[in-house]
């Protein structure tokens, strides 16, 4: 079927209390195993491009690699362009097909956040594509950032409420303790911080870095309002983990295809588990 938006992912899973996976498309065995992986438990997914997917294989790349994963799916599949970096690249990824931009804004100060987020709005709306907007700084684990420090980066519900009531965004995403990559120790999340974003904020939230966050406190999430969930690292890490297997066991191996196989059937796995746990399951 055709690219839907995550708009209409995501107002489903906000009327029946599960989230949608959002995962980060890389190469062409990683579309493959998200679709695969949506197809084989009738769920709804998100397939989302990062910079570095963009500079790694090509907006035009992406575009049609998915385009083609979601017609030959008979589930629905979104296009998301994850961490937007401002107008221009926004436009290029809506003229090449994407049905859903995030633009990040969280670096800049509140007013320039809102009057980017609002030209994106304008612009993206018209034709159907979704939008997402950050408030809060996420960063990464590898930033080195104390807790104290990460705390003070976190999303203020007061400024969720006002952000979202002047710019009238299709979806956010919040800081509250996750961060991108792997984390060191276990990760905290506040939440209730996210109760207090979720009483004033009438809208689908966004959590990123959801990668080694533990089942229990993903489920929390959901119950307390998280719609989409990005996933990136835990795919990485079972694909590859899988390719050093592969190649550990046969040394001699030279056919690309014997090792990219099975690493992308591991990532298979792992995204079903997620999907699994979102409650995504069944709801296509
Ligand atoms: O949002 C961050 C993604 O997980 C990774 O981004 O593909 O640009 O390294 P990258
Ligand atoms: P992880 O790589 O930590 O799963 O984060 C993914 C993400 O948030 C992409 O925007
Ligand atoms: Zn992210």
């Amino acid at each position: 079927m055709p690219l839907v938006s995550v708009h209409e992912l995501l107002s489903k899973a906000e009327q029946k209390g599960y989230a949608v996976g959002a995962f980060n498309a890389n190469n062409m065995e990683i579309v493959q195993a998200i679709v695969t992986a949506a197809e084989e438990e009738r769920a709804p997914v998100i397939m989302q491009a990062s910079q570095g997917a963009i500079s790694y294989a090509g907006l035009e790349y992406i575009t049609q690699m998915v385009t083609i994963a979601a017609r030959q799916a008979t589930v629905p599949v979104a296009l998301h362009l994850d961490h937007g970096t401002g107008f221009d690249q926004v436009v290029r990824c809506i003229r090449s097909g994407f049905t859903s931009v995030m633009y990040d804004g969280s670096k800049h100060p509140l007013e320039e956040n809102i009057a980017v987020t609002k030209q994106v709005i304008a612009m993206a709306r018209p034709v159907g594509v979704s939008v997402e907007a950050e408030l809060g700084k996420i960063g990464g684990t590898e930033d080195n950032v104390h807790v104290d420090e990460r705390e003070a980066m976190f999303t203020d519900p007061e400024e969720a409420r006002y952000f979202v009531e002047q710019t009238g965004v299709d979806c956010l995403a919040i800081a509250i303790g996750t961060a991108h990559g792997r984390y060191k120790g276990e990760p905290k999340l506040d939440f209730d911080r996210l109760k207090k974003i979720r009483d004033l904020v009438n809208i689908p939230l966004v959590l990123h870095g959801s990668s080694g966050v533990p089942d229990d406190a993903i489920r929390q999430a959901i119950q307390l309002g998280i719609r989409k969930i990005n996933i990136d690292t835990n795919i990485r890490e079972a694909f590859v983990n899988e390719m050093r297997r592969v190649i550990a066991e046969k040394p001699d191996e030279i056919d690309p295809r014997k090792i990219l196989g099975p690493a992308r059937q591991a990532a298979v796995e792992i995204i079903r588990e997620k999907i699994r746990l979102f409650g995504s399951s069944g709801q296509a």
